[in-house]
């Protein structure tokens, strides 16, 4: 069984077909809800988010010089975490997440990671730039996971690693049940709860090396592709 055909897909339909989500968003939405919830995202976002972006960067065992692209840095809680041999872009969205991002680097004397307002589905670099291509609770939030996947894969080298930080569809029936139902509502407060990895992978043609539970109950995943 590959990697990212998990047991008991209770979504129907072919993984190359299905919908990704029961929720539907648009940039302008993501930016508006993220414009309300920068002063206080690092409060209700922070913590109990943390353990995956410190087991996310630990993995990465990142070497001397490698460039990494964070994708959907926020307010730069992971900007720290990053050791000082590597350079960093981090690119969002939201003028409000990425103010809240510049004083954090200031406030942190953060030198290695530099910020850009930019669209993850239409990434301003030149093709095979990056190591590291990483997205930490960033592909559930996006309009079109597919579309940004896709520029994730292009902008990272060959042999490089494409990485995703997420929460996604439960694979026990009844807790997937309730992420559909309630993925319409938790939209407003930031995600989709029910995004399907194995649609998505199959979607965006990655293949994950590694799938491994983080956060509390496992209920979120860190998966590792590796680009050809
Ligand atoms: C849940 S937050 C994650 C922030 C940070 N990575 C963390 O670990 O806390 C999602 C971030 O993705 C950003 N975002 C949403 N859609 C985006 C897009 N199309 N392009 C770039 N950033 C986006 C939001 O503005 C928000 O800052």
């Amino acid at each position: 069984m590959a990697l990212f055909e998990r047991e008991n897909d209770n979504f129907s339909g072919d993984v190359a077909t299905r919908a990704l989500s029961a929720a539907a968003v648009e940039n302008d939405f993501v930016e508006r809800v993220y414009g309300n919830l920068a002063s206080v995202y690092d409060v209700v976002y922070g913590p109990p988010l943390h353990p995956g972006r410190l087991q996310a960067v630990e993995r990465m065992r990142i070497r001397p010089n490698d460039q990494v692209l964070e994708v959907g840095i926020g307010t730069g809680i992971t900007a720290a975490l990053y050791p000082k041999h590597c350079t960093v872009i981090g690119v969002d969205l939201s003028v409000s997440m990425l103010a809240k991002a510049k004083k954090r680097l200031r406030r942190k004397a953060v030198e290695n990671v530099r910020l850009l307002r930019m669209d993850a589905a239409d990434l301003q670099f030149e093709d095979g730039v990056f190591d590291i291509v990483y997205a930490p609770y960033l592909i559930s939030v996006v309009p079109d996971p597919v579309a940004v996947a896709r520029e994730m894969h292009r902008v990272c080298k060959p042999g490089g690693r494409i990485i995703f930080l997420n929460h996604f569809l439960s694979p026990r029936p009844a807790l997937a049940w309730i992420e559909r139902l309630i993925s319409p509502l938790t939209i407003h407060i930031g995600w989709k709860s029910d995004l399907d990895l194995s649609a998505f992978l199959a979607q965006a043609a990655l293949r994950a090396t590694s799938i491994a539970p983080v956060n509390l109950l496992g209920l979120w995943s860190l998966v590792t592709c590796q680009r050809d």
